[in-house]
């Protein structure tokens, strides 16, 4: 799994490699089980699934391919299920690949030659694809044809090739970081918001009925409002408060289970885990609230600064502690209060000045929709 772990696995655990490998693999397995199979089965996300749905009924309507469908937010709101989805309600085949595996264009010629009318190719991480292949893309996305170049040289011959009408869904971290003509080549574009903790909580109860868990009601919220707004995560805290009923407890996850199972795993009352908690951390501490570029805060705590931006970022500026200003990230009062320390006089209630405020938005576009 290339995706953090909300709960950081311990240095203890990490050193116990065969062990760990066999825990991430089951768990992996338990995702795919966990997965909604159809829109009624998804949960959350009303305005994208009230979109799709016309999207979609629209082109079963009519019976074509859906438009190209462009699912864009941070890491386990959804994407990846939604795509199964989107292939299932049209009872057509589903084709999975990802930006990074498709480094050479010739990965993709081979890919888009082998579709069905009607498939839905999955691109995962569309941002992250290969210049080449992104060229080849367009084509295929607007005219179904791509031109495979075949030999070296003044002797290359490019020879056009038929694709079959297909929708693409792509799924992006970083709708901030396509180019233009990738973006406008998708017909509708859904943005996965974080979920309500009402909404995880319905999640964490279906789960917990898919894996036989005994939960308790409050046992169920209390997980939900400490699982940063995302699914993937809910269902991981419940795995792991399963593992501390199971072996220090009845096998029951009462309250005080749940309670007592999370600050074993480092997760805290507001739901931050270890990085995030390092990256406030960095933020006040070192930085004394910024503000700081991203790519210096994420050096600071070790991290690539994509899995900062990416990862840790969204969800602690949806918390109110960190903004980001045309001069960097700043630390809000909360995060100062949060990390149990007294804000600096000068720091308003959400960090950032009028007259930083008036460009914040544009930066945030900038980067992410989602700022
Ligand atoms: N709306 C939802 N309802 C129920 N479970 C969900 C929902 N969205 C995500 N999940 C759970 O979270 C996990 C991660 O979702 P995934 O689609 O892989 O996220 P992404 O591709 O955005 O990273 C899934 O395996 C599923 O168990
Ligand atoms: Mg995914």
């Amino acid at each position: 799994m290339n995706e953090p772990f909300a709960t950081p696995i311990t240095e203890t655990s990490r050193a116990d490699a065969p062990m760990t490998a066999d825990i991430v693999d089951s768990d992996h397995d338990i995702e795919g089980s966990l997965r909604p199979k159809s829109l009624a089965d998804f949960v959350g996300q009303p305005k994208v699934r009230e979109q799709l749905e016309l999207v979609l009924t629209g082109a079963k309507q009519r019976g074509t391919a859906p438009d190209h469908i462009l699912l864009s937010g941070p890491p386990g709101l959804g994407k990846t299920s939604l795509s199964m989805i989107i292939a299932s309600e049209m009872g057509t085949s589903l084709r999975l690949t990802s930006g990074p595996a498709l480094e050479r264009a010739g990965d993709l010629a081979a890919m888009l030659s082998n579709l069905v009318e009607g498939d839905v190719l999955f691109i995962d991480e569309i941002h992250r694809i290969s210049r080449p292949a992104e060229e080849m893309l367009y084509l295929a996305m607007e005219d179904f044809r791509v031109d495979v170049v075949v030999g070296k040289g003044p002797g290359a011959t490019s020879i056009p090739l038929e694709v079959a009408p297909f929708t693409l869904v792509g799924a992006t971290t970083r709708s901030g970081a396509l180019t233009g003509p990738l973006r406008d080549r998708f017909g509708f574009t859904g943005h996965m918001e974080f979920y309500e903790p009402d909404e995880l909580q319905y999640i964490l109860m279906r789960s917990a009925r898919i894996l036989g868990v005994q939960i308790h009601h409050d046992a169920a919220t209390e997980i939900a409002r400490r699982s940063r707004g995302t699914p993937r995560i809910a269902n991981r805290l419940l795995r792991r408060v399963r593992d501390y009923a199971d072996v220090r407890a009845d096998g029951v996850v009462t309250l005080a289970v749940a309670q007592a199972a999370l600050l074993v795993y480092d997760v805290d009352d507001l739901g931050l885990d270890r990085l995030d908690r390092a990256v406030l951390q960095a933020l006040v501490k070192s930085f004394n609230g910024g503000p700081v570029g991203a790519a210096t805060l994420a050096v600071a705590v070790g991290e690539e600064p994509a899995t900062v931006e990416e990862v840790c970022e969204p969800f602690l500026v949806r918390a109110g502690m960190l903004a980001r200003t045309p001069r960097g990230r700043i630390a809000t009062a909360a995060a100062w209060q949060h990390l149990g320390l007294v804000p600096p006089a000068d720091t308003v209630a959400n960090g950032i000045t009028v007259r930083e405020r008036s460009t914040q938005s544009l930066d945030g576009h900038d980067e992410f929709e989602h700022g």
